[in-house]
C-alpha cells in the first residue's frame, strides 16, 4: 500500500485500488471499479469491514469509545443540549439559532395532531399488537394522508415532510401505547414542548392530566438524544438502502422501524430487563447468566453487552449508568434490578471471556431501567428508541438522496447453489 492507492494481487494479475481518507483519518479502499477491472467482487457477511458511503453526520471511534454528531462529543449534548435541538443539528448539520430552533418547533407543534380518520387504522390492531409493528404501518399510513410533503424535491417540501414525521411519531408512539392500555387517546397539547408532549399524551387519564416534572423530562430527553444516530447501524443501512430506491422518506423510515425491533438492535432494553427480572425472580443467578452468556451451545447472550462497533465503554451507557442514578435518587426509589445490572457488569468486567473479546455495556443496558422508573413498559422500550433515532434516519436518508451520482443499493453475492440442472416432471421426481 502506497499513500494514496493500495495494490490488490489476483492470481498474477495486480489491481490498484484508490485509498480514501476521512476527516479523522479513517483510511479505506475504495473498491468501487474492482469488479470492473478484475471480475472479482469482495465477500463480506455482515458487513464488517465494508464502508457503505461516506457520510458527515456521525462519527465513533469504537476504540476509543468516542461518539460524536456533527463533530460535537455526545457528552456536551448530554449536558448542555436536548432532543429536539439535536434534531435539528443531526438532519441540518448545524445547531440552530434562536429563530430557527423557534420556527421547527412550531412547525412540530403544528404537526402533532393525526388525521382523524387515522383512528381507525388504529381501531384495527388488536390491543394485543406489538406496538412497533403499529408504528411501522402508522407511518405509512400516515404518507397516505400527505401526498403533498412526499416528493421532497425542495428544502421546503424536505422541511415539511420532517415536521410531519418527528412530530406524528410521537402522537402515534402515545396512541398505540393507549391501545394496549384499552384507554382513551388523548390528543397533543400546542402548548407543550416535544418530550414533555409525549409524556403527556402517554400517561394522562380521563380527569387526571400526567405533567411531567423537569427531572422526569429532561431523563426522557436524554434518552432520546443518545439514541438519535449511530451511523451505519442495522436500521440506518435499511433506511438507505430502502431509501436508494428512491422511496419516500416515510416509506424508508418505516422499514428503519421493522428492522430496529429485532432483539440485537432496538429490541435489545427489552431484553435486557427480561434477562434482570429473570435473575431477580430467581429463575437464575448472576453466575449462571455468565456461564450461560460464555456457553455458544447455550444461544444465551448477554443482553445489553458487546456491540459491533465499541471495543471499549459505550460512551451513551456511562452517561445512563449515572443517570439512571440521578433518576432513582430523585423518585426517591431504588430498583432491585439496577443493582443486579451493576453485578452483572461487575461480573462481566472481571471475566475473562468478556475481557478478551472487548465486550463492554452497551446503551441498552441502562436505559430500560430509567424507562422502568419513568412508568415506560418494556413493550414500549423500542418504540422509545424508535423515536430517538428518527433524526439520525432522516439525516442519513437526505444525506443519501443528495449524493450527487448515489445509485440504487444492491449488493452482490458468491453464488453457491447447484449449477445448471434439467427440470423433472412431477411423476418422474
Ligand atoms: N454475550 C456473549 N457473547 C457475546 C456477546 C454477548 N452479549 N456479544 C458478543 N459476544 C461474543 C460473540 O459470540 C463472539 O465470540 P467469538 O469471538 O468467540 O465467536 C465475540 O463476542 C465477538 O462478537 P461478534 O459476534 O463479533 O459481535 P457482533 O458485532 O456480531 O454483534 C451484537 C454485536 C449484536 C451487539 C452482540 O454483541 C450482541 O448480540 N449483544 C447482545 C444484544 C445487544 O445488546 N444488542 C444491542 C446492540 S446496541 C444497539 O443496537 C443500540
Amino acid at each position: 500500500m502506497t499513500e494514496e492507492t493500495a495494490t490488490l494481487r489476483v492470481g498474477d494479475k495486480e489491481y490498484s485500488l484508490p485509498i480514501v481518507v476521512g476527516t479523522e483519518d479513517e483510511v479505506g479502499i475504495d473498491i468501487t471499479a474492482l469488479r470492473q477491472q478484475s471480475g472479482c467482487i469482495t465477500l463480506d457477511p455482515a458487513f464488517g469491514n465494508t464502508g457503505s458511503c461516506k457520510s458527515a453526520i456521525t462519527f465513533i471511534d469504537g476504540e476509543k469509545g468516542i461518539l460524536r454528531y456533527r463533530g460535537i462529543p455526545i457528552q456536551q449534548l448530554a449536558e448542555k443540549s436536548r432532543f429536539i435541538e439535536v434534531a435539528y443539528l443531526l438532519i441540518w448539520g448545524e445547531l440552530p439559532t434562536q429563530a430557527q430552533m423557534s420556527r421547527f418547533s412550531e412547525m412540530l407543534t403544528d404537526e402533532a395532531l393525526l388525521h382523524e380518520s387515522l383512528k381507525h387504522h388504529f381501531e384495527g390492531f388488536p390491543n394485543t399488537s406489538p406496538p412497533m409493528a403499529m408504528l411501522s404501518a402508522m407511518i405509512n399510513a400516515i404518507s397516505c394522508y400527505h401526498p403533498d410533503v412526499l416528493p421532497c424535491e425542495t428544502d421546503a417540501q424536505f422541511e415539511e415532510a420532517v415536521a410531519h414525521i418527528v412530530s406524528k411519531v410521537r402522537t402515534v408512539a402515545a396512541f398505540s401505547y393507549k391501545m394496549s392500555r384499552g384507554e382513551p387517546f388523548i390528543y397533543p397539547d400546542p402548548r407543550r414542548k416535544y418530550v414533555n408532549n409525549l409524556l403527556y399524551m402517554m400517561f394522562t387519564v380521563p380527569h387526571h392530566a400526567y405533567d411531567a416534572s423537569p427531572e422526569i423530562e429532561r431523563a426522557m430527553n436524554l434518552i432520546l438524544l443518545l439514541h438519535a444516530d449511530h451511523e451505519q447501524n442495522c436500521s440506518t443501512s435499511t433506511v438507505r438502502m430502502v431509501g436508494s430506491s428512491q422511496a419516500n422518506l416515510f416509506a424508508s423510515i418505516a422499514s428503519g422501524v421493522c428492522a430496529l425491533w429485532g432483539p440485537l438492535h432496538g429490541g435489545a432494553n427489552q431484553a435486557v430487563i427480561e434477562m434482570l427480572e429473570e435473575i431477580r425472580r430467581g429463575k437464575m443467578d448472576i453466575a449462571t447468566c455468565i456461564k450461560l452468556a460464555k456457553d455458544k451451545e447455550s444461544g444465551f447472550r448477554l443482553m445489553g453487552f458487546g456491540h459491533r462497533v465499541y471495543r471499549n465503554f459505550d460512551p451513551r451507557a456511562k452517561i445512563l449508568r449515572k443517570a439512571c442514578d440521578d433518576v432513582l435518587t430523585y423518585l426517591k426509589r431504588s430498583d432491585p434490578l439496577l443493582d443486579i445490572a451493576r453485578s452483572l457488569e461487575d461480573a462481566a468486567l472481571k471475566d475473562s471471556y468478556f475481557v478478551d473479546r472487548k465486550l463492554y455495556p452497551n446503551v441498552d443496558f441502562y436505559s430500560g431501567i430509567i424507562m422502568r422508573a419513568i412508568g415506560i413498559p418494556v413493550n414500549m422500550f423500542p418504540v422509545m428508541f424508535a423515536i430517538g433515532r428518527l433524526p439520525g434516519w432522516i439525516a442519513h436518508w437526505r444525506e443519501q438522496r443528495c449524493t450527487p451520482g448515489a445509485r440504487i443499493a444492491r449488493p452482490r453475492q458468491i453464488y453457491t447453489g447447484p449449477c445448471q440442472r434439467d427440470f423433472v416432471p412431477m411423476d418422474e421426481r
